[in-house]
């Protein structure tokens, strides 16, 4: 069982699907912190709906990022989790986060990195015409999006879709592979090497 912070700046599906998978057992994790760069979000919601703590800042928070995200660090720590695990966070993770996760930092990020890297993953990926874009879910470090990545999935963009579609299409995928992905991780099955991953088996 591992402990996860969930960092959010929305609507908060992803952190839905997590806490959903923790609760069927699907996902041997338990959310022990819900923290939210902005504070009326629904995501809020739906961490305290499930019982969740929860750490909520405001755009004043981040006048000074590094003190910011001095204070989430702190935060996760006290919390004792063993990873962090952004869903649709829109900030930087900076300095003082990545020393106190080192390679126990996760996003999700709505194309096939390194394609259409950005806050617009999906819009990009559609307004390009490319026929084939997807999920990935990578490690976060210094490097903004690139990151070694642990899983992706296709997703095919087909004459009938629009971008409505395919965002319908995208958001199912994230909420089926960022628990599996998650899931992998409480195995102990990820290893990192040469910026790269590798999935193992466990020994245990
Ligand atoms: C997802 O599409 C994720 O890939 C991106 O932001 C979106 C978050 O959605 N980073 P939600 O808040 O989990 O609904």
């Amino acid at each position: 069982m591992i402990k996860l912070g969930v960092l959010i700046s929305g609507s908060g599906t992803n952190l839905q699907a997590i806490v959903d998978a923790t609760q069927k057992g699907a996902l041997s994790a338990r959310v022990e912190l819900v923290v939210s760069s902005k504070p009326d979000v629904f995501g809020l919601d739906r961490a305290k709906a499930a019982g969740i703590p929860t750490l909520a800042l405001c755009k004043e928070d981040y006048v000074d990022p590094l003190t910011a995200d001095a204070a989430i660090a702190r935060a996760l720590v006290e919390a004792e989790v063993d990873y962090v695990v952004l869903a649709g966070y829109m900030r930087m993770v900076r300095e003082p986060l990545l020393t106190a996760f080192p390679n126990r930092i996760v996003n999700i990020h709505p194309a096939l990195l390194p394609s259409f890297v950005g806050a617009q993953g999906i819009e990009d990926a559609f307004a390009y015409g490319v026929k084939v874009t997807g999920v990935t879910v990578h490690f976060v470090n210094e490097d903004y999006d690139k990151g070694p990545i642990i899983a992706q999935r296709a997703v095919v963009i087909d004459e009938a879709d629009n971008l409505e579609s395919l965002e319908e299409k995208i958001h199912a995928v994230e909420h089926v592979l960022y628990p599996e992905v998650l899931q992998l991780l409480a195995e102990g099955r990820v290893s990192i090497a040469n910026n790269t991953t590798c999935i193992g088996n466990t020994n245990r």
